[in-house]
């Protein structure tokens, strides 16, 4: 992850009481070849003490707009002008109204105004703060404005509410910064990230299925799982809602997803069919990105099944299992539905046939006879087709391939006026 070499960023850091994890931010930012300079408003020093930061960054907080020193320097002009990126972490519901409106009461809402770097925000904030129709309307607009929305997370609050508006993690701020940076993202980092999904409801399939033989014997799919569990986190990330229905894998799941566990392809169908259903869960957008086994055993035996010295070979009758997507995708309010196509030959072709018989939105084609990338590997590449167009993800890691797809997902979903910036064939 070397995309931050080099870059410039203005850290802002507001009054919540995440600001005490920014030292460990500027750190991390640090470490990845940045040069961070942190502005803080009055409230952050509340928080945490502007000493602090200037041990970190090694530079000098500025924290006023009417200070002669400071203004001598780096004055505020400059400071817009140095700036790669101007990167707010926690952004308060104050702040992120101010930016909104325009205002210049403060050096951070100033700088926002007089430079013309990128600007990404961490809101954080109590939960019914983060859900007032208010915030919400600013964080539209400047989310329409280019504007990089990081989270909120959900979880427990400092205030003792559980819900959305935790800071995201630093591991996870660092990783966004640098996607931002990504060289395979092809025009400015300002068009880069996915528009803000909350109050959006995604459902997501991953890992295998496994098909009982007996009891101590199956049936299944290589699948780990990390495809599904990256695009769960991205989407939580941009704001989802998610439900994350997950095969047996051995991978953690990201925090702030409701995960259903299932073992068979029977189960999963019937989670999956029973959330996207129901009206009132107002799923917006269905991945499957399961490994589903196409077929179960048509009578699963009681007992194990002793090997005989009398035959060679064994018998065991399969039936086909139900498609979870085709039926998700027959659903009469279907959301918007997107597929998985993991082939080994001819892999546009049968991925734009799925596409069609499963009446599908989208589907993301990955080549699994490449080496370093599909299944049980970290890294992925993919082909994402919709019925006119194809939109091509290049090698990266999985949480990166991740990004990129929920972005494309939420512009064919809710198409916005500038479509151009992914690797687009038509
Ligand atoms: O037909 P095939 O298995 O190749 O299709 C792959 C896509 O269909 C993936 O998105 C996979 O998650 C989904 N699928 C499903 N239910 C099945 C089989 C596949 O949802 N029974």
């Amino acid at each position: 992850m070397k995309n931050l070499q080099d870059k410039k960023i203005v850290l802002g850091i507001t009054g919540g009481i995440a600001a005490y994890k920014t030292p460990d931010l500027v750190r991390r930012l640090k470490e990845q070849g940045a040069n961070v300079r942190v502005v803080m408003t009055q409230g952050a020093q509340a928080f945490i003490t502007p000493l602090t930061l200037q041990a970190v960054s090694g530079n000098a907080v500025a924290d006023s707009l009417l200070d002669t020193q400071a203004e001598l320097a780096m004055g505020h002009i400059e400071l817009a002008k140095w700036a790669d990126l101007i990167l707010i972490t926690p952004a308060t519901a104050n702040t992120i109204a101010k930016i909104r409106s325009g205002l210049a009461t403060d050096l951070l809402s100033t700088l926002c105004l007089a430079s013309a770097a990128p600007i990404a925000i961490a809101p954080a904030m109590n939960q019914q703060m983060w859900h007032a129709d208010a915030t919400q309307a600013n964080i539209r607009t400047l989310n329409k404005r280019g504007v990089a929305i990081f989270g909120p997370g959900k979880g427990e609050q400092a205030c003792g509410d559980v819900g959305l508006g935790r800071m995201l993690e630093v591991h996870e701020l660092v990783e966004l910064t640098s996607q931002l940076f990504a060289s395979n993202v092809q025009t400015s980092p300002r068009q880069a990230l996915p528009t803000t999904l909350s109050g959006q409801h995604w459902v997501i399939t991953a890992g295998p299925t496994r098909e009982a033989i007996d009891p101590v014997r199956y049936i299944s799919n290589h699948s780990s799982g990390k495809m599904g569990y990256a695009i769960a986190q991205a989407a939580l990330n941009a704001g989802a809602q998610v439900s994350l229905i997950s095969g047996p894998v051995t991978i953690e799941p990201p925090q702030g997803c409701q995960l259903i566990n299932v073992t068979s392809a029977q189960e999963m169908h019937q989670q999956a069919l029973s959330l996207t259903q129901n009206q009132h869960n107002n799923v917006t957008v269905f991945v499957a990105c399961a490994a589903v086994a196409d077929y179960r055993l048509e009578n699963i035996a009681q007992q194990k099944i002793k090997k005989t010295d009398t035959s060679d070979t064994m018998q065991i009758n399969l039936v086909k299992n139900p498609d979870i997507v085709a039926d998700v995708a027959k659903l009469p309010n279907k959301p918007f539905v997107v597929g998985f196509a993991a082939e080994t030959q001819e892999v546009a072709k049968y991925a734009q046939d799925k596409l069609i018989r499963k009446n599908l939105d989208l589907i993301a084609a990955n080549d699994v006879a490449q080496q370093n990338q599909g299944f049980n590997s970290n890294q992925n590449a993919l082909t994402v087709f919709s019925a006119h167009e194809q939109f091509n993800i290049a090698l990266a890691n999985k949480a990166q391939v991740a990004q990129q797809l929920v972005a494309i997902i939420t512009q064919q979903n809710k198409p916005i006026k500038n479509k151009n910036h992914y690797n687009r064939e038509t």
